[in-house]
């Protein structure tokens, strides 16, 4: 049989295996124990292993944890989106809280090292692909993908 679709039809083709999990969350601590797991549980079928599945799971946490501690003050929610492909997960972790300086946002010095300050380091280090957008008064916005099968 022919193949007949070019390189951008076969492209749709994937981009119709594709998914979208959307959750709304409580600014609330607890809840980043929820997210860990729905992120487990989604990151575990599309066939990630163990140790990826780990780095993930410490990723979101740290992403929840800055929304949560940095980016809102009342109660309030923020957002969780979950993108799916063959060939990568996308979560977007986004608030609309007070948003924040982007130089608050840099690699820290590993020779001057404090507590705390390395949330975002972690992200970068354990995660494919971050970005980060963040605008004062409205809200900050982290995207971080991961490959299936690629060791970048
Ligand atoms: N969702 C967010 N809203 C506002 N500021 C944020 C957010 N995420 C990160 N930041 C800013 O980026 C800084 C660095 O974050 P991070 O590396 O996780 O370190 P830490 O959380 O320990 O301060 C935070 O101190 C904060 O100023
Ligand atoms: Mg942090």
């Amino acid at each position: 049989m022919y193949n007949t679709l070019n390189t951008k039809e076969q492209m749709n083709m994937k981009e119709k295996n594709s998914d979208i999990i959307k959750l709304s969350v409580p600014n609330k601590p607890e809840y980043v124990g929820i997210i860990r797991l729905t992120t487990s549980g989604i990151a575990n079928r599309m066939g990630f292993d163990i140790e990826e599945i780990e780095d993930i799971k410490v990723a979101i946490s740290e992403a929840c944890t800055n929304a949560i501690t940095h980016g809102i003050c009342q109660e309030e929610n923020f957002n969780v989106d979950f993108y799916t492909d063959e060939e990568k997960l996308v979560i977007s972790v986004y608030d609309n809280g007070k948003g924040c300086l982007s130089d608050n946002i840099k690699i820290p010095n590993m020779e001057e090292l404090k507590e705390g300050g390395l949330g975002i380091f972690i992200i970068k280090s354990l995660m494919d692909d971050v970005e980060i957008s963040s605008n004062s008064g409205k809200g900050t916005l982290i995207k971080m993908t991961k490959y299936v099968g690629d060791d970048f």
